[in-house]
């Protein structure tokens, strides 16, 4: 049988790719997928096997370094090629766009398959979930408004390691409400968001000055108020040393942890300490 071909994936894929997801109960919504499609709109495939659309993977780009997401084959078509073939048309696609580091965070029972694609583990993540009841006041922080953006963004780019300003813009234009951040006279301490529907929010980023960890406990609070009980999602980098006692005093439970990897040039780490959420697993 001849291997698979490899295109663009387009808003009219999108339902059919929601639908992908949910066999891995991923938790993908339409409107995570427009994102992920509006941040990229040319680095996100769809590959075909005898015409058939059988998986999908996601990019990223925040200049020269990018996270690639959302990688699926249906498992129907798993183990002829089809996820090489989507990996391959991703690096070369971020080839093309100038980008020197490409980076991902692998479920742990499929970090072989990356590293056949010359992938390299960095460090673990650990993904909480939980119900979380707490609230708390506003406190210092405040609902982020776009003349915030570029500053929020500078102090971003410090823990990131690249600047993030269009997945910043995008996610305050959706999320106004939930995306807070806590500043005074010396700038930015810190900003928090969530991407939350009815009873249940996606925590990340969350970001802040990781030798002040109460700053980064009253932005949760102060989310916590706005979006009242709630089931939390969370993904926070191992090297962030605050993680594992939040986690405890908000009674969050470990779900799983990922590896985060690298292919290209070893550059843009950032300082993981001061994330205390990632913006999504496939965003980075
Ligand atoms: C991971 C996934 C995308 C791989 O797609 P696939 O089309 O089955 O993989 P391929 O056939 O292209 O595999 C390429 C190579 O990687 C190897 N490989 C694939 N999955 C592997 C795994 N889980 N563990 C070890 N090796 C693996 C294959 O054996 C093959 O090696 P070979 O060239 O020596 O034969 C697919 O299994 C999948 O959709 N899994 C569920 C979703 C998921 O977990 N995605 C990853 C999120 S981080």
């Amino acid at each position: 049988m001849a291997g698979a071909d490899v295109r663009v994936l387009t808003k009219r894929d999108v339902t059919w790719a929601v639908r992908l997801t949910d066999l891995e109960n991923w938790g993908y919504t339409r409107a995570d997928l427009e994102r992920l499609l509006a941040l990229e709109p040319l680095g996100c495939f769809v590959a075909r096997l005898a015409g058939k659309r059988v998986g999908i993977t996601c990019s990223t780009t925040y200049d020269k370094l990018a996270f690639i997401g959302a990688v699926i084959v249906h498992p129907d078509a798993r183990g002829k090629h089809v996820g090489e073939a989507l990996m391959t048309a991703t690096l070369d696609y971020l080839d093309r766009s100038g980008v020197e580091t490409a980076r991902l965070n692998a479920y742990l029972h499929v970090v072989p398959f990356y590293e056949t694609l010359g992938f390299r583990g960095e460090y673990e993540n650990v993904r909480y979930h939980g119900k979380v009841a707490a609230g708390g006041a506003l406190g210092s922080a405040r609902p982020a408004t776009p003349d915030d953006l570029p500053t929020i963004a500078h102090f971003d780019s410090f823990y990131f390691g690249a600047r993030r300003d269009r997945l910043l813009a995008r996610l305050l234009a959706e999320f106004p409400r939930t995306f807070l951040v806590a500043r005074d006279e010396g700038g930015v301490r810190g900003y928090i968001v969530a991407n939350a529907d009815g009873g249940s929010a996606e925590v990340g980023p969350w970001v802040a000055n990781p030798t002040m960890p109460e700053v980064a406990g009253d932005l949760l609070h102060a989310l916590l108020a706005r979006l009242g009980p709630a089931q939390l999602g969370l993904t926070c980098p191992g090297p962030n040393e605050h993680h594992a006692r939040m986690a405890v005093e908000l009674r969050l439970e470990t779900a799983f942890r990922t590896l985060r990897m690298y292919r290209g040039r070893d550059a843009y780490h950032g300082l993981p300490g001061g994330i205390f959420a990632l913006a999504g697993l496939e965003k980075g």
